[in-house]
């Protein structure tokens, strides 16, 4: 059974301590939490005194992906702030190698991210150092768009690639991901699946993660 974690990205802002509540006793493992710059991506969201917010009232991991230019600087800020994993874009940076060692290095989770036109060949010389790698699998910047299926392949190659080179890292999927498209990219070796607007835009947001879950048991 795929892991979910909710992205607060689609959340209710003026509720938000309500929604991450019931969303971890529902059985949401990871709280995924995007941040975007409005330069690597367009869109501006929230920054590292929001995670700081969030981790007391909250158990789960915070899974925090940067949709952030030169990420290098602002890195030690998340760390301080109580992230478990922090993500970064293997587009937005010239130094992935360093990024990773930072997060590393003070103690967190390392992440890294590919867009959907970002070949899997990108990362190959990081495997060995993180601890996830998040498949993008629609274009980023906002909540709500559609799954792109040719994505599925990079799933798999990335999965072979862990299983040929004895790697345990966590493959997760970020974008258009429902009860439907979960299937193919839980089979392709999925483990973690974001999922916003599939669970916060509906009345039962539990409801939605046990669909996401029963659909990959
Ligand atoms: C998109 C973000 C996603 C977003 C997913 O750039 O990285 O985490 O919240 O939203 P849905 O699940 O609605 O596609
Ligand atoms: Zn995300």
């Amino acid at each position: 059974m795929i892991k979910v974690a909710p992205s607060i990205l689609s959340a209710d802002y003026v509720n938000l301590q309500k929604d991450i509540e019931m969303v971890e006793k529902g059985g949401a493992e990871v709280l995924h939490i995007d941040v975007m710059d409005g330069s690597f991506v367009p869109s501006i969201s929230y920054g590292p005194g929001f995670v700081k917010a969030i981790r007391p009232i909250s158990k789960m991991v915070l899974d925090v992906h940067l949709m952030v230019q030169n990420p290098e600087h602002i890195l030690p800020d998340f760390i301080d702030a109580g992230a478990d994993i922090i993500g970064v874009q293997v587009e937005a940076t010239q130094h992935i190698h360093r990024a990773l060692q930072i997060i590393k290095n003070g103690g967190v989770k390392a992440e890294v991210v590919i867009n959907p036109g970002t070949p899997v060949d990108m990362i190959k010389p990081v495997l060995h150092m993180v601890d996830q790698v998040l498949v993008m699998t629609v274009n980023p910047g906002f909540g709500g768009q559609k799954f792109l299926p040719e994505t599925v392949a990079k799933i798999a190659e990335l999965d072979a690639l862990k299983k040929e080179l004895g790697y345990d890292f966590d493959i997760e999927i970020d974008g258009g991901v429902n009860d439907q498209t979960v299937v193919d990219c839980y089979k392709a070796g999925a483990t973690v699946a974001v999922a916003g607007s599939f669970v916060f835009d509906n009345e039962d947001p539990v409801a939605q993660i046990n669909k996401i879950k029963d659909a990959t048991k």
